[in-house]
């Protein structure tokens, strides 16, 4: 993709932008430099990311941290990525909190390390009255493992008569999955090249535009958050009907 000729327009900026932010790996090796390293510019490029997605307007912005595949890296890498998120939140959190941005994570809570539990809860609940940004980090997530855990709450729910099978449709569902009350992205971008959404906001994918870019994710930042707001704006969006839908 080209880099903007022009900036996006304000009016149509989508209002939740989720990002497969791959490509750390590659960006380290082409350095000759460590895999870890190209993780630790990907925090960077995740920053310029975030301040760039607040000023553009975006009102929700998805990140893909950790997914539940990512145990079967080697365990140097595992920690690595586990201390980045500490390093994160600790280094960005007070900041986020002042510039109005309210944090969430989704993914799987349970056989998290004690202290990545509690620094997920804190930074909740320091940033819940925020509603400049939303970020919101999938860490150790899955799509796949989202909508099982969603389908289990759904059977012990109904098995207690508190909600009746029949009542179950796409809304009701939407309700029990870790992005309840989110509404569905409206764009989701995967840098370096690949062209699949690995177990990625399955669900809430349905109707996204998604944006494939050659970028490695340490070299993202705004001009390449506008040029795939600008290739977004260019789309038009039918929702499964004949005529675009309005916005
Ligand atoms: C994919 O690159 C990226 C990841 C598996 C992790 C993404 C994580 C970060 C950007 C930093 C962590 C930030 C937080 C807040 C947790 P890859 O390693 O698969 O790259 P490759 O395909 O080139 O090998």
């Amino acid at each position: 993709m080209t880099q903007p000729a022009s900036t996006p327009i304000p009016a149509n900026v989508p209002r939740h932008v989720a990002i497969i932010m791959d490509g750390n790996g590659r960006w380290a090796k082409q350095r000759s430099r460590p895999r870890t390293f190209g993780h630790s510019e990907g925090v960077e490029a995740l920053r310029r990311t975030v301040e760039a997605a607040g000023d553009l307007g975006v009102e929700y912005l998805t990140v893909f941290g950790f997914s539940t595949e990512n145990w079967r890296r080697p365990a140097e890498e595992v920690n690595a990525l586990f201390d980045l998120l500490r390093l994160y939140v600790a280094r960005d959190l007070d900041k986020l909190a002042r510039e109005g941005v309210r944090v969430r994570i989704i993914g799987e809570r349970e056989g998290l390390q004690g202290d990545i539990a509690e620094i997920i809860a804190n930074a909740e609940a320091k940033t819940r009255h925020n509603d400049k940004l939303n970020l919101i980090i999938a860490f150790n997530y899955g799509g796949q493992d989202e909508i099982a855990r969603a389908a289990r709450r759904i059977a012990t729910d109904v098995a207690a008569g508190k909600l009746k099978a029949d009542d179950i449709d796409p809304d009701r569902f939407a309700t029990y999955l870790d992005t309840a009350g989110i509404p569905a992205p409206d764009m989701l971008i995967r840098t370096s090249g690949e062209l699949r959404l690995s177990n990625f906001m399955l669900w809430q994918a349905a109707y996204s535009e998604l944006i494939f870019v050659d970028v490695l994710w340490p070299d993202f930042g705004k001009p390449s958050l506008e040029a795939a707001i600008e290739a977004y704006q260019r789309r038009e969006r039918r929702y499964g009907g004949t005529d675009p839908e309005p916005r």
